[in-house]
């Protein structure tokens, strides 16, 4: 089966097409922004995006992914190897402090900007709502997704 990841396409044994896709993700492919935390659909750690759609991938199997474009947290930056400007709010903000949220936080608020260029704060919180993270308190990530919106305005 094929499939394409961060813009490069890839080409699965069709006898690994029931495997659990975060590991192959992770483990074969050597993509570790997504995380395999609570593996139950709770946290959003595994966030990747599918077709431009945030996926919680931690159930998904390989098969879930054939003929998608898939994007992970290492497909953002730009093709020059600077980060994205959601990437760069991120930092900026001190929206990041262990890290382990952040690939899915991140990729969940750009599919997010994607399709609301002028977003509130509450509509924000609302699309990070499947997003869990222990340490910064949110309003930082809020910050930096707010101060990103207008780079996506000119997309
Ligand atoms: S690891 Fe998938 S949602 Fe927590
Ligand atoms: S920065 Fe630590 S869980 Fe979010």
């Amino acid at each position: 089966m094929k499939t394409i990841i961060n813009n490069k396409e890839i080409t699965i044994p069709d006898e690994l097409r029931e495997g659990r896709l975060v590991e192959y993700i992770r483990n074969v492919l050597n993509l570790t922004g997504a995380k395999n935390a609570c593996d139950m659909g709770a946290c959003g750690a595994c966030a990747i995006l599918i077709n431009n759609k945030p996926a919680k991938i931690c159930h998904s199997l390989i098969k879930d992914v054939e003929n998608a474009e898939v994007l992970t947290i290492e497909g953002m930056a730009n093709p020059d190897g600077t980060l994205h400007p959601l990437q760069q709010a991120f930092v900026d903000y001190g929206a990041i402090q262990c890290g382990f949220c952040t690939p899915g936080m991140v990729l969940t608020a750009h599919a997010f900007l994607l399709e609301n260029q002028k977003p509130t704060r509450n509509q924000i919180r609302k699309a990070l709502q499947g997003n869990l993270c222990r340490c910064t308190g949110y309003q930082q990530i809020i910050d930096a997704i707010e101060a990103a919106s207008v780079h996506y305005l000119k997309q």
